[in-house]
């Protein structure tokens, strides 16, 4: 049985990831220091999957010997850190644009840290959460991985700037490095249980968590930022991905480096279909038999009109197709929010 540690694990994708991975017969350890998370997540996916063996160690991956104690308490328990599946930072836009040193010190600082730690003890497998964020405003849609990195906020550049750690990492004289980074489009959606999905602490940002507190009646109505843009009906288009096709792309990613040789990989995950917003409104609507009241509003600094994948190098080298659509998304995040209207409390 192979330990993986996954940091950030108690979080929206790391807890779906967790599900997958003990399923998968995984053993794991979760790192996270919950600071935008519960470890209600992980008690919940012991439910779910009674024979699971998850390790909880509540801490910040940028305390040194912390991180350290993690990995040798796994190595005297005869079950060594194998890989690492590295989700933790912290991932809005926004507060990245009004508090960048934190971004750079939680995101940067904290992988820098772990890949020291992982150095030390000759760990040199990860799957590192990137963000199709790190393109910005691309000329060319659907996107490929060979698009110039050009992130527009403090959050991309931090993104972008793990990654050319990562690059150089595995150009090192230390040749023995496995490393995938995933560059996420827009996860939505939850596992459909409903039992467990995204429960983020503070405000969100991003439209389906606001979008669900329109139908809760926590909001008054969603607020479309521009009806304007370039696309077929003037809201934005975005690649959504349900959560679980992403936790799967994990799971193909680790046995892929695990079975291979050495390398470095980009992979974009999205589905490779774009969805503008009114129609995920109108989706949503449908799927779930509801009414969501909407405003137009003007353009939100950063977005930008179009971002979906092209998402045929992951489909040809890994086992994995995204399985599930937009009308999945919508009626499995549903059930979460609509089961959980105050998350894991
Ligand atoms: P999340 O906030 O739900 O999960 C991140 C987890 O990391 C949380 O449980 C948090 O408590 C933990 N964490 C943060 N900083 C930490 C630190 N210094 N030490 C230990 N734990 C820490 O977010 P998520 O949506 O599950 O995203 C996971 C990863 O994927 C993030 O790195 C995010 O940037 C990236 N990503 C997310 C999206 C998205 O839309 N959700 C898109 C692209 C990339
Ligand atoms: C945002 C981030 C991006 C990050 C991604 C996933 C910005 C500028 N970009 O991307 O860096 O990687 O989240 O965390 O914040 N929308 C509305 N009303 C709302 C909210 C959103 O109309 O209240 C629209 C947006 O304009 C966009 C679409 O919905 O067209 C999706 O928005 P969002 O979920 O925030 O994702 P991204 O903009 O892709």
């Amino acid at each position: 049985m192979k330990t993986i540690l996954v940091t950030g694990g108690a979080g929206f994708i790391g807890s779906h990831t967790c599900l997958c991975l003990t399923e998968k017969n995984y053993q794991l350890i979760v790192v996270d220091s919950n600071i935008n998370s519960t470890n209600k997540s992980l008690e919940k996916i012991k439910y779910m999957n009674p024979n699971s063996k998850i390790i909880f160690a509540k801490g910040d991956i940028r305390d040194l010997s912390f991180m350290r104690k993690v990995f040798n308490n796994a190595r005297e328990n005869k079950s060594p850190i194998e890989a690492v599946i590295h989700f933790a930072g912290l991932k809005s836009v926004g507060e990245s644009i009004a508090n960048p040193l934190m971004y750079w010190d939680s995101n940067v600082c904290g992988s820098i840290n772990l890949l020291k730690i992982m150095c030390e003890f000759k760990c040199h497998t990860i799957i590192f959460s990137s963000s199709a964020t790190i393109y910005g405003n691309t000329k060319t849609n659907p996107i490929t991985e060979n698009e110039p990195i050009n992130p527009t906020n403090p959050y991309g550049f931090t993104k972008a700037a793990i990654e050319t750690i990562l690059k150089g990492i595995f150009g090192s004289s230390e040749s023995s490095w496995r490393i995938a980074n995933l560059r996420y489009f827009n996860p939505i959606g939850a596992h459909k249980s409903g039992l467990i999905g995204e429960d983020p602490l503070g405000e969100p940002n991003n439209i389906f968590p606001i979008l669900c507190k329109v139908v809760q009646g926590k909001h008054k109505e969603l607020r479309i930022f521009g009806n304007d843009w370039p696309t077929f009906d003037g809201t934005g288009v975005r690649d959504y991905i349900h959560v679980m096709d992403l936790a799967e792309a994990h799971i193909s990613s680790l046995e892929f480096l695990i079975e291979n040789k050495p390398q470095y990989l980009e992979l974009n995950i999205g589905t490779g279909i774009g969805t503008s917003v009114l129609e995920l409104v109108k989706t949503f609507e449908s799927v779930n038999k509801c009414k969501i009241p909407y405003v137009f509003c003007n353009r939100r600094i950063g977005d930008v009109a179009n971002a979906v994948a092209d998402n045929k190098k992951i489909i040809s080298l890994l086992n994995w197709v995204p399985k599930r659509n937009i009308k999945d998304m919508c009626k499995d995040g549903w059930k979460w929010q609509s089961l959980n209207p105050k998350g894991f409390n």
